[in-house]
């Protein structure tokens, strides 16, 4: 990737600390990173604090944050309600290794909000619910396989590792076995016409997975009624239906995506803001289907049926606190109606700035997100023809040379904005109109640079 363009060397000389410690990183974490999204070219940005809607770097320099915690914090950072509970908590203990109140009511706040949640089981992380979730449903179902779609990010444990930026034909990738992802069968996105061929012609599908958004958070949206259609297949079949509301629960309404459309799947998953920014997930569901976990009294149930499910940091106290204190502010505030309209706006804004620079990006998205369409094939599109189905997959997800958005991100970030790669971000309840400001003139500013650049 070029180093010497004028982006990357104006985003080096802002960030030498930053720079410094990624080449300590790379002697001691496997490509210098912890997470593949927090990697950017020439080097990450080292953060040292953050709160509400902006974080400072090892340099001091500050951002408006459109990462959010990978989406966690839908509150922003530190809100003041959260931060008490935690350290109300952390002076009482951060692990009792035994059950305590907290993660009762931490349910049952689920179980107000989430239609599907008859019972709540909580786990370490949203890869750990999808996995969990897809044993249940193999489990009760008995039967083997799942069916998941092209591009929806489930996490990466094995049976979902594969298929969402890469061997869409089910193929095993690296270290996965090929009998492992033989048990998942990918489908083309918002088709139910293959879905319904794929059911029609087999009876061993314990369930089908999907994203409710459409994948990556509505990178590539789902089309309008396909999720009641689904619902109303999925239940014909009798094959189980898992929403992944890792990303949508108590984002998209108090209740997720679920609520929203008002489809109620048999199983949800959840983590990010479910756990209030610590580490932790849920998989929530019916009570039959959840009770596949119930120890009895009875041996033989106990050794051969039942799904065991352990988990050190299940539902630990520091994150039942900062969960339980995040979903009841959720709950009771306008907090989602707030990043909605902040989201819309920033939408708009940074529309009107492409449109000036006669840029063929657009600005996109639902609810509290946005993507940028980097419009790789050059389309006279409209946002209307993404969410009418009319610009393909493989145009809106992963589609863009990867040169072009650590540039991207790196001009932004000149500009005090730090959005996702995927490109795009999470706003937050607390991200205000000056964010937004800021935000449309590091665009602008990164378009101008761009310019630049192209013409040499
Ligand atoms: C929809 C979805 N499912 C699952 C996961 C995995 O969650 P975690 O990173 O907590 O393992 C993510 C993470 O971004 C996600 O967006």
């Amino acid at each position: 990737m070029p180093c010497d363009s004028t982006i990357f060397s104006r985003y080096q000389a802002k960030t030498p600390s930053s720079a410094r410690l990624y080449q300590r990183a790379v002697n001691v974490l496997p490509g210098g990173v912890t997470h593949d999204t927090r990697y950017l070219h020439p080097h990450p940005l080292y953060i040292k604090r953050a709160s509400g809607a902006r974080k400072w770097d090892v340099d001091g320099n500050e951002y408006v944050d459109y990462i959010g915690g990978h989406g966690a914090l839908l509150l922003g950072h530190n809100d003041p309600f959260v931060v008490q509970a935690v350290q109300e908590q952390l002076a009482k203990g951060s692990h009792f290794g035994a059950a305590h109140e907290i993660e009762v009511q931490w349910g049952e706040q689920v179980q107000k909000m989430v239609p599907c949640a008859q019972k709540v089981r909580f786990t370490g992380s949203g890869t750990e619910s999808t996995l969990l979730a897809i044993r249940l449903a193999r489990a009760f179902t008995e039967k083997p396989k799942i069916v998941r779609f092209a591009g929806h990010f489930h996490g990466w444990h094995d049976q979902v590792a594969f298929g969402v930026t890469s061997h869409f034909d089910g193929t095993a990738p690296p270290g996965v076995l090929d009998d492992v992802a033989k048990g998942a069968i990918i489908c083309p996105a918002n088709d139910i016409e293959a879905l319904t061929r794929v059911l029609d012609d087999r009876n061993d599908v314990a369930a089908v997975i999907i994203e409710p958004s459409g994948a990556s958070f509505g990178l590539v949206p789902v089309m309008k009624g396909f999720l009641s259609r689904l619902r109303e297949l999925t239940q014909r079949k009798n094959v189980l239906l898992i929403f992944d509301e890792v990303i949508t629960g108590f984002r998209v309404a108090p209740g997720g995506a679920q609520e929203f459309y008002g489809v109620t799947p048999d199983l949800a998953t959840f983590a990010k803001i479910l756990a209030g920014g610590f580490p932790g997930g849920a998989v929530a569901g019916r009570r039959d289907v959840m009770d596949v976990m119930t120890l009895r009294d009875d041996r033989r149930w106990n050794l051969e049926h039942r799904v065991p499910h352990q988990g050190t940091f299940n539902a630990n106290p520091i994150t039942a606190a900062a969960g339980l204190a995040t979903l009841k502010l959720i709950a009771g505030s306008d907090a989602i109606a707030r990043a909605n309209r902040t989201a819309e706006m920033l939408r708009g804004r940074l529309n009107d700035v492409l449109r000036e620079a006669g840029s063929r990006w657009l600005a996109y998205g639902e609810f509290s997100g946005f993507h940028l369409f980097l419009n790789p094939a050059g389309r006279d599109a409209r946002i209307e023809d993404i969410y009418g189905g009319k610009v393909p997959q493989a145009e809106l997800k992963g589609a863009a040379p990867a040169a072009l958005v650590h540039q991207l991100r790196c001009g932004l970030i000149l500009g005090g904005a730090d959005i996702f790669p995927w490109p795009g971000g999470c706003v937050s309840s607390v991200h205000n109109q000056q964010d937004i400001e800021t935000t449309a003139a590091a665009l602008a500013e990164c378009l101008k640079l761009m310019e630049i650049e192209r013409r040499g």
